[in-house]
């Protein structure tokens, strides 16, 4: 890895959040999101509409970013982009912006891997937080993505484990949805969970491999509960709103723990890093501090501004590939299936 003083743009684009960051040697110099909130009237992203907001944002989110860093454009190293995964429509707002600016101002461009950028979030400076030594186990939690990865390095990474069906935020928002909580309902249910009983209700965990997850079920499961019991009491849900997301929370937070302790069981590794928009989850965060205590692992979760979708990390990413000389080609296309 080359050592250089480098000032990396990162943009994010892939949902529904319009960002980006500024990094200097590991540390943020700037970190501007513009969350849209067109979709919490439609219960979920309308990528149509997505895109159009992307198209809407990018220039002034950009410019915030540059002032906020106090850095000119031309001080600039190289643009790194979400090439994906993520919805079509909103990575090429991200793509072709980023490639026109890289050509405008003769910097290189790099593209950068949704999924890769929330783990190596880890790897930027963030006060007293040391970053995890590597080999170490992420699992990364969003509205998109469920996986547990083993890194063996910043560009080396095996899926050992992944959801067959939703994502865990989806579960979260789904739930969320059948509760008559807005979208993103994840953070909603977190905080009536605060105060309720987590033993309540019993939901019961769906089976599948080790360390694949699923939540189809789950998500169908609350339906049929709710539906059952607002039969009986037509104001079910908010006389008990606090034990239902407290039962449901504990349920999900305990399956993913689950899923963790299997894989540190098979790898033997215990270095473990959360990623993604679920790592800001209360529960989740208090599970990975005491299995850290209990079962004397090393942990690392990320600040709040890292977990949710942020251009910083893909900046991260971006300062990782330029010091390495990974850079994308002139045809690096969006892509929404992009993989590990
Ligand atoms: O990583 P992210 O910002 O976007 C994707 O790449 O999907 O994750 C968004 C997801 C949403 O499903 C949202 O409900 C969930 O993260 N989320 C939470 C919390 N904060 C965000 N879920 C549970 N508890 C939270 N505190
Ligand atoms: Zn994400």
């Amino acid at each position: 890895m080359k050592e250089t003083n480098c000032y990396i743009l990162g943009i994010e684009s892939s949902c529904d959040d319009t960002a980006a960051a500024i990094i200097n040697n590991g540390n943020v110099l700037s970190n501007v999101v513009a969350t849209q909130k067109i979709h919490e009237e439609y219960g979920g992203v309308v990528p149509e509409l997505a895109s159009r907001a992307h198209q809407q944002n990018i220039v002034p989110v950009v410019h915030q970013a540059l002032r906020k860093a106090n850095i000119d454009k031309n001080q600039l190293s190289a643009i790194a982009y979400t090439r994906g995964p993520g919805l079509m429509g909103s990575l090429l707002v991200g793509a072709s912006f980023s490639k026109s600016l890289a050509i405008g101002l003769g910097v290189p461009l790099i593209d950068v891997n949704h999924m890769q950028a929330h783990i190596l979030a880890h790897f930027i400076k963030a006060g007293e937080q040391t970053p995890p030594n590597f080999p170490f186990l992420a699992m990364t939690i969003s509205g998109g993505h469920t996986q547990i990865v083993k890194v063996t390095d910043y560009f080396s990474m095996e899926i050992l484990g992944e959801t067959i069906d939703d994502a865990v935020g989806e579960a979260f928002d789904k739930s969320a949805k059948i509760l008559g909580l807005p979208y993103p309902g994840g953070p909603l249910i977190d905080r009536y969970a605060q105060n309720g009983n987590p033993k309540a209700y019993k939901f019961t965990k769906p089976k599948v491999n080790p360390m694949d997850f699923s939540f189809s079920g789950l998500k169908t499961a609350v339906l049929y509960f709710i539906e059952r019991e607002v039969k009986n009491n037509p104001n079910f849900i908010s006389e008990n709103i606090q034990d239902i997301c407290a039962s449901l929370q504990y349920t999900i937070v305990d399956y993913l723990m689950d899923k963790l302790k299997n894989a540190v069981k098979h790898t033997g590794i215990k270095e473990i890093v959360i990623g993604g928009g679920v790592s800001a989850n209360s529960g989740i965060r208090t599970a990975i501090n005491e299995a850290k205590v209990k079962y004397q692992w090393k942990t690392h979760i990320p600040k709040f501004e890292y977990c949710t979708d942020n251009a910083a990390m893909i900046a991260m990413v971006g300062e990782l590939k330029y010091k390495n000389n990974l850079f994308a080609t002139d045809e690096a296309i969006a892509n929404p299936r992009m993989k590990l």
